[in-house]
């Protein structure tokens, strides 16, 4: 009988495909459990590669999204893929011991607790394998700032692996936000009554083949995850998100107004124009460095021509802004006041296109 799915989301993993799937047979046996893997698209072929394995064993599945990214994302799809009534999520690079799923799973079949947690803080675990000092750090600290935010208390609220019910798992994802990688403490933050938690102690081992793909970006998706369970009832994420990327712009564009027209004694048209041509290229700068690694315009070449592209598509509301600022400047607007007038209907524009830029993916 199928008992446990075992939901491995994957991104360039091919190499750690087959020695995972050996380890899991070691720790649970032949049979009662089945491998989902969630993979993104992964230009190495690990999909390729897991059917190539799954032709000879049926307890292997790849579910291949295209055009697709996201840790939490992929874990819920694998909840809701399978028969198997626990779920498990781990990391497909080999950094998380299969050997701790048997008990995981006898501790939530046994209702010692909801939810069994891998963790590397708890008496017996370590954190070795993390790749660096900072990285360590930051895990530190994300760590508290989850527990004071969630209320969740737990040693290892970052943990990628852990196990539970599949269908707990699958009634609370109608309510999680499926945004950024911190699914657990997602589906512990949103549960109501909170789940019991068991942690085990994970030696967090160095990772097979390949690296590690959580970067800044990840590290921005979690403050966006915590302010959506957070403040996110009261001021939307996205509205919020577009205001905080708007008010740099608008500092950004008060700024190079300031200095042009008041410090070098500029036409105040010109200055405007340049201002707004400052503040385009900080925002394409800005949306450039919160993309994914792996999307990210790298390369002079790469970065001037998506520069200008992305300028391009912000003429349109540039000119209005610098229209709009001139026409109420000649006629005896305060300069501040009219470059803000500019600014306001500019952004009309740019609130349409940002959606085709980065927001789109916290829609
Ligand atoms: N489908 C999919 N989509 N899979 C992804 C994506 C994505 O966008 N990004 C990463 N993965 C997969 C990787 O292929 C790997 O199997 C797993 O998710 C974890 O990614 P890593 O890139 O190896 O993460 P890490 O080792 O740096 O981070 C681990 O430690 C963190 C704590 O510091 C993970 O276990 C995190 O969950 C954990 O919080
Ligand atoms: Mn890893």
């Amino acid at each position: 009988m199928l008992k446990l799915a075992i939901v491995l989301p994957t991104l360039n993993e091919r190499d750690n495909i087959a020695p995972l799937v050996a380890r899991i047979e070691d720790a649970l046996g032949p049979e009662g459990w089945e491998a989902i893997f969630v993979d993104d698209d992964s230009k190495d072929g690990t999909a390729d590669r897991i059917r190539e394995l799954a032709l000879g064993d049926p307890r292997l599945r790849v579910l291949q999204r295209i055009g697709r990214r996201g840790l939490a994302s992929a874990a819920i799809e694998g909840f809701c893929a399978t028969a198997a009534p626990f779920v498990a999520v781990m990391d497909a690079d080999q950094q998380h011991d299969p050997k701790l799923l048997r008990d995981m799973l006898a501790a939530v079949e046994g209702g010692a607790c909801d939810v069994a947690v891998a963790s590397r803080f708890v008496e017996g675990g370590s954190a070795a394998g993390l790749s660096s000092a900072t990285r360590e750090k930051g895990s530190a600290m994300a760590n508290r700032l989850a527990r004071k935010l969630t209320g969740v208390t737990l040693t290892d609220p970052m943990s990628g692996y852990f196990l539970l019910r599949a269908e707990v798992a699958r009634g609370l994802v109608p309510k999680l936000s499926g945004i950024g990688f911190k699914i657990l403490l997602d589906l512990l933050a949103t549960a109501e009554p909170p789940l019991r938690v068991k942690e085990f102690p994970l030696q967090f081992a160095a990772r097979g083949a390949g690296e590690s793909k959580l970067d800044r970006t990840v590290a921005f998706e979690f403050l966006v995850g915590l302010y959506e369970k957070t403040l996110g009832q009261v001021i939307p994420t996205r509205f919020a998100l577009f205001g905080t990327v708007g008010a740099a712009g608008v500092a950004v564009h008060m700024a190079t107004l300031w200095l042009t027209y008041r410090i070098f004694g500029e036409g105040f048209a010109l200055s405007t124009a340049i201002a707004a041509f400052v503040a385009m290229s900080f925002n394409f700068w800005l949306n450039n460095w919160l993309t994914y690694r792996d999307q990210r315009l790298a390369g002079l070449k790469a970065i001037v021509s998506g520069w200008l592209g992305f300028c391009a598509t912000c003429a349109v509301g540039a000119l209005a802004n610098v229209a709009v600022a001139t026409l109420l400047q000649a006629r005896g607007v305060h300069w501040v006041l009219a470059a803000l007038a500019g600014i306001l209907i500019a952004s009309v524009w740019n609130y349409a296109l940002s959606s085709k830029f980065v927001w789109g993916r916290y829609g």
